[in-house]
C-alpha cells in the first residue's frame, strides 16, 4: 500500500517526506487554504514547492464544476509538473471531464466518493485514483472500512485499473484497517502516519536494552 500524506502543509510534508515512506500527497481546497494560499499564481507556486519536495503524485484539486470550466483549470494545473494528479469531484460534469483527462493523457484522482455506485463510475471514466473519504462515512455511523472493502471486491472481479485511494483517515487503526480491506493507497495527516510508530512495549523492551547496553561498555558507534 502507498502512503500519502493528506495536507498542504510545506513543514508536514518534509517530515513525512524524510522517513523515507512517502509515496505522494493529496490537498484539497480547505488544506490549501488552511495555509494561507491565496489566488492562481499563489496556487500554482505552493504545488511547486510540493512537487519539489515529493517525488510522487501529488493531487491539485479543481474548483470549476462545470466541464469547460473543470478541462481548462485542470489543463492549468497539469501544466504545472508531470507529478500532478488533477483532482475532480464526483459530479456528473466530474465523470465527463475525468473521461476528457483520461483520453487525452492527464492523471485524475476522483475525490468525494461515499458509494460503490460512484467508484464504479470514476472507473469507467479512468481515474487513476478514486477517493473514498472513510472518517466521514464513519462520522455519519456507516462504516467507511466496509466500503473500501466492497470497492476492491467490485476492481478485482472487474479487472479495473483504478486504485483505491482511501482519504479521510482518522487514525492509525484506519491505516491499519486500509491496509487488510484491500486499498491501494492511503493517505493521511501526519500524526495517524507517526501514530503507526507507537507501541508500549517497544519503549519498555528499548529502555531494557540500552540499560543492559550500558553494563557492556562502549557500543561499536
Ligand atoms: O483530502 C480529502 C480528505 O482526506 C478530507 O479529510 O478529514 O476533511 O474528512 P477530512
Amino acid at each position: 500500500m502507498k502512503f500519502f500524506i493528506d495536507t498542504a502543509n510545506l513543514a508536514q510534508i518534509k517530515e513525512a517526506n524524510e522517513l523515507g515512506i512517502l509515496d505522494g500527497v493529496t490537498t484539497n481546497p480547505s488544506l490549501m487554504s488552511k495555509e494561507g494560499i491565496k489566488g492562481e499564481e499563489g496556487v500554482i507556486e505552493h504545488y511547486k514547492k510540493i512537487c519539489d519536495i515529493v517525488d510522487g503524485d501529488i493531487s491539485a484539486e479543481v474548483l470549476a464544476t462545470e466541464f469547460d470550466k473543470i478541462v481548462e483549470e485542470g489543463k492549468k494545473l497539469a501544466a504545472i509538473h508531470p507529478n500532478i494528479v488533477v483532482k475532480v469531484p464526483m459530479i456528473k460534469d466530474g465523470v465527463k471531464a475525468i473521461k476528457w483527462f483520461t483520453d487525452n493523457g492527464i492523471a485524475t484522482n476522483c475525490t468525494l466518493v461515499f458509494s460503490a455506485g460512484q467508484a464504479i463510475l470514476a472507473a469507467k471514466a479512468g481515474a487513476r485514483y478514486v477517493s473514498p473519504f472513510i472518517g466521514r462515512i464513519d462520522d455519519g455511523n456507516w462504516d467507511g472500512i466496509q466500503l473500501i472493502e466492497q470497492i476492491a471486491s467490485i476492481y478485482t472481479i472487474q479487472g479495473f485499473q483504478t486504485q483505491i485511494l482511501a482519504a479521510s483517515i482518522r487514525s492509525s487503526l484506519h491505516i491499519v484497517k486500509c491496509a487488510e480491506a484491500g486499498a491501494h493507497v492511503c493517505t493521511c495527516p501526519l500524526e495517524p502516519i507517526m501514530g503507526l510508530l507507537k507501541h508500549p512495549l517497544t519503549d519498555i523492551g528499548l529502555a531494557k536494552f540500552l540499560e543492559d547496553g550500558k553494563k557492556m561498555g562502549s557500543a561499536i558507534a
